[in-house]
């Protein structure tokens, strides 16, 4: 081969490379995964009666991930929206926009069970990363649970098996249980139901109304006739406000005690105004917390976002905070799952609701707070359930 046959081949086959390289044909995997931006979409609810926990949720992650730089282990992010109205129905087609058409490497969302389910179904079939930063849908992290599938908030019945006996303890021994009847209020039942009847509460009559139906007054008047120690109730957003609300006005507040899932009195007690006073629920988080871990992050939320945070804001900046964990550990390359997901179930989150850490099944195990409404704020009683972990029954991961 002569010097300028040598010459020309290795010019040819330079370009060839350049050629193959810009079109991503020569390049690793992990390497084509980390050469653009991360692409991260959102699906929450941003109208409807739950339209505010959406709003909430996003705000959440969004402070997590800008107080670290605003990228993902050193990748800029690429965001998507789509808002899921809350509506089941449409749950598998509005996961497939974001999956199918925007190619998103991670989905955050939702709020509502019956709409995770349709999400779940994508993750599943498509192996995407799915974080559940609220819905509380048991079969997520149970019997459909999945190694690319992590929830930041809660299972459904987990705040609820903590009511049961703080409620009896108060000597509420006679309770009506009313919810929407869907997933969630179903679900969160079973922790009621449990707990209660074990700390040697009756539970006089079950109650309820399809979701978002408000029309509180026929069930109201069936507690008044009731006569029981207390209620308690599943109710979320919108709807917990006017349940709250119309509990007063039904003249119920004051002569039977209305306790619940702490979500009766998240990022509600204003709208509620006096009826939401002494209200007691228990829940994973407190705005009332005292630890500077709670009070540092929620000035900075009412600086940045000009509202007060709830559990929802808390759950999104959690959701924010593993993934940074997750694609620190990759250095942004989403695409090797086995490291990714190593990290995620190893996480510490330390949270404003305290520190908390993954199920085998992906949920958190952390401790239920005891709070009464004083003073327009979710004041905390003390510990009612100590690193409380979900069953994960039927999981196999
Ligand atoms: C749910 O549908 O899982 C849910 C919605 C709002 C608050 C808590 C749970």
């Amino acid at each position: 081969m002569t010097h300028s046959t040598s010459r020309r081949q290795m010019l040819s086959q330079g370009a060839a490379l350049v050629g193959a390289a810009s079109t991503g044909l020569l390049l690793p995997q992990s390497v084509l995964a980390q050469s653009g931006k991360i692409r991260v979409g959102f699906m929450l609810p941003y109208t409807g009666t739950y339209a505010q926990l959406g709003v909430a949720i996003e705000n959440g992650v969004r402070m997590a991930i800008n107080e670290q730089g605003g990228k993902l282990g050193g990748r800029e992010i690429e965001w998507f929206k789509v808002d899921d109205e809350s509506e089941p129905s449409k749950g598998i087609e509005n996961a497939n926009k974001l999956v199918q058409r925007d190619k998103v490497d991670v989905i955050i969302g939702t709020v509502h069970s019956g709409v995770q389910m349709g999400i779940h179904k994508v993750a599943r079939d498509s192996g995407v990363l799915s974080l559940i930063p609220n819905a509380g849908v048991h079969a997520a992290t149970r019997a459909l649970c999945a190694p690319n599938v992590f929830r930041t908030s809660f299972s459904n019945s987990q705040p609820t098996m903590a009511l049961g006996e703080a409620m009896v303890k108060r000597g509420h021994k006679k309770a009506v249980w009313i919810t929407h009847k869907y997933a969630a209020g179903d679900e969160a039942f079973e922790g009621f139901r449990d707990s209660y009847t074990k700390a040697g509460g009756t539970i006089v009559k079950e109650l309820g109304l399809p979701f978002p139906n408000v029309e509180f007054q026929a069930l109201l008047t069936e507690i008044a006739a009731l006569k029981p120690d207390a209620v308690a109730c599943f109710f979320a957003g919108g709807a917990a406000a006017k349940f709250m609300k119309d509990f007063a006005a039904a003249g119920l507040k004051g002569k039977i005690a209305l306790y619940g899932s702490g979500f009766l009195t998240e990022g509600v007690i204003e709208a509620a105004g006096p009826a939401a006073e002494g209200v007691m629920t228990t829940l994973h988080y407190a705005d009332g917390l005292d630890t500077k871990r709670n009070k540092d992050f929620r000035l900075a939320y009412a600086k940045t976002f000009k509202m007060q945070p709830d559990v929802y804001a808390v759950q999104g900046y959690d959701t924010g905070l593993l993934l940074i964990q997750g694609a620190n550990a990759v250095k942004g390359d989403l695409s090797q799952k086995p490291a990714l997901y190593k990290a995620m179930e190893g996480a510490v989150i330390d949270s404003p609701r305290g520190k908390w850490t993954m199920s085998k099944a992906h949920n958190p195990v952390q401790d239920m707070y005891l709070r009464e409404v004083v003073k327009g704020e979710n004041k905390v009683l003390g510990i009612a359930a100590k690193a409380l972990a979900d069953s994960g029954a039927g999981c196999r991961l």
